[in-house]
C-alpha cells in the first residue's frame, strides 16, 4: 500500500483535506500525525525537521511544496537515491512577475529616491525613464525567470537574461553560460535573480560583480539570500554607486531584528513572500506526480541531484 505523508507546518490539515479530495486512491497522513514509517512511500514536504526523513523506510520520492530545493538537498536523513520532485510554477511564476515588476518600476519611477526625499519634506523632480530606456537582466530563464524576462520584453522594457543553456525567448536577449554574466551585469540598471541556490550559484552576486552593475542600479533578490553579498550590497547602495533594492530572500531567514539591512533608507525587504505556494495548483501537480510514478512513470519536475536544481 502507498501513503502519502504530508508536512506542510501550520498548514498541513489544509493540504491533508485538498489531497483527500484530488487524489483519494492514495491515503493522506499529516502532520502532526506521525508518519506510518513502514507504509510511506510519499512525502510532500517544505523543511520539515531534522531528521523527519530518516525511519520512512518505504519512501519513494519526495514532493517539495516549493520551487527550490537547496534546503531538501542539502540534508543529511534523505538518501540520495530518493528521487525529489518539485512544483514547477503552480501559480508561482505569475506572483513572480509582479514581485520583479514591483523592483522594476521602484527603479524606473525612483521611488527610494522620493521616499529618501519625502524624509526631508523635498520637493525635487527627477528627469523620467522610459520604459525602452530601461535595461533589466534577468538571471535564471525558468518557471519564473522565464516568466518575468518575457513579461517585462512584452512590458516594453530592454531585457535581457541569462541561464545555463541557451534558449529563445521572443522580445528578450538571451545569454548563457559562465563568461556571459557580466555582460548581462553591466547592461542591467535593474538585476532580477531567479537563479536556485547550487554549488555553482551560492555567492554568485560577490562585490566584484555587483560593481559591474551599472551606475544607479537596482538589485531585486527573489530566489536565495546565499547567492548575495549583502555587505557588499550595502556597502554599494551607501557610495551611491547601486540606488535601491528589493529583497525578499536572506542567507538568515528570518532576518535576525539587528541586521542593519532592516533600517537602510534604500533597501525594501519583504519576508520571502515573492511567490507563496499556492495549496490547490501545488496539490493538483503533486497528485499527478504521484499517480504517474504509480503508473510507472516520470513525474514532471524531478530534480537533477547532479545540477543541484
Ligand atoms: P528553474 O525552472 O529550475 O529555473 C532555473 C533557471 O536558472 C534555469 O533557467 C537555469 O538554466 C538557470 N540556472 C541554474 N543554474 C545556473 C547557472 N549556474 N548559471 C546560469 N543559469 C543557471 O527554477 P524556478 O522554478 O524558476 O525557480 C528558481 C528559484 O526561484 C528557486 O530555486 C527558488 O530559489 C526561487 N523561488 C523563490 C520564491 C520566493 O518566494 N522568493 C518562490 C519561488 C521560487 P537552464 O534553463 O539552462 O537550466
Ligand atoms: C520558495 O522560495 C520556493 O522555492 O518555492
Amino acid at each position: 500500500m502507498s501513503v502519502l505523508y504530508v508536512h506542510a507546518g501550520d498548514d498541513s490539515a489544509t493540504y491533508r483535506a485538498l489531497f483527500a479530495r484530488e487524489l483519494p486512491e492514495v491515503p493522506c497522513v499529516a502532520f502532526p500525525e506521525p508518519a506510518p514509517t513502514d507504509a510511506t512511500t510519499f512525502v510532500a514536504c517544505w523543511n520539515p525537521p531534522p531528521g523527519f526523513f530518516a525511519p520512512l523506510v518505504a519512501l519513494r520520492a519526495v514532493f517539495a511544496l516549493g520551487a527550490g530545493v537547496d534546503r531538501l538537498l542539502a540534508r543529511a536523513d534523505l538518501p540520495s537515491a530518493v528521487p525529489i520532485v518539485r512544483l514547477l510554477d503552480a501559480g508561482m511564476a505569475d506572483q513572480m512577475v509582479e514581485y520583479a515588476l514591483l523592483g522594476v518600476l521602484m527603479r524606473q519611477r525612483q521611488v527610494v529616491e522620493y521616499r529618501v526625499q519625502q524624509a526631508g519634506s523635498e520637493w525635487r523632480r527627477h528627469p523620467s525613464l522610459a520604459r525602452a530606456d530601461l535595461r533589466v537582466g534577468v538571471l535564471g530563464l525558468g518557471e519564473m525567470g522565464g516568466a518575468v524576462a518575457r513579461a517585462l520584453a512584452r512590458f516594453g522594457y530592454a531585457v535581457a537574461g541569462w541561464s545555463r543553456s541557451p534558449k529563445a525567448i521572443d522580445g528578450v536577449a538571451v545569454h548563457h553560460g559562465d563568461p556571459a554574466l557580466e555582460g548581462v551585469l553591466a547592461r542591467s540598471d535593474v538585476l532580477v535573480n531567479t537563479l536556485p541556490s547550487t554549488p555553482a550559484t551560492r555567492g554568485l552576486l560577490d562585490a566584484a560583480r555587483l560593481a559591474r552593475l551599472p551606475r544607479d542600479a537596482f538589485v531585486v533578490n527573489a530566489s536565495r539570500g546565499d547567492q548575495l553579498d549583502a555587505d557588499a550590497l550595502r556597502r554599494l547602495l551607501d557610495d551611491g554607486h547601486l540606488s535601491g533594492a528589493l529583497l525578499d530572500v536572506f542567507a538568515v531567514e528570518p532576518l535576525p531584528p539587528d541586521d542593519p539591512l532592516w533600517r537602510h533608507p534604500k533597501v525594501t525587504i519583504t519576508p520571502h513572500v515573492a511567490a507563496t505556494t499556492l495549496p490547490q495548483p501545488s496539490v493538483r501537480q503533486v497528485a499527478d506526480g504521484i499517480r504517474r510514478m504509480l503508473r510507472g512513470e516520470a513525474a514532471a519536475g524531478r530534480v537533477d541531484r547532479s545540477r543541484g536544481y
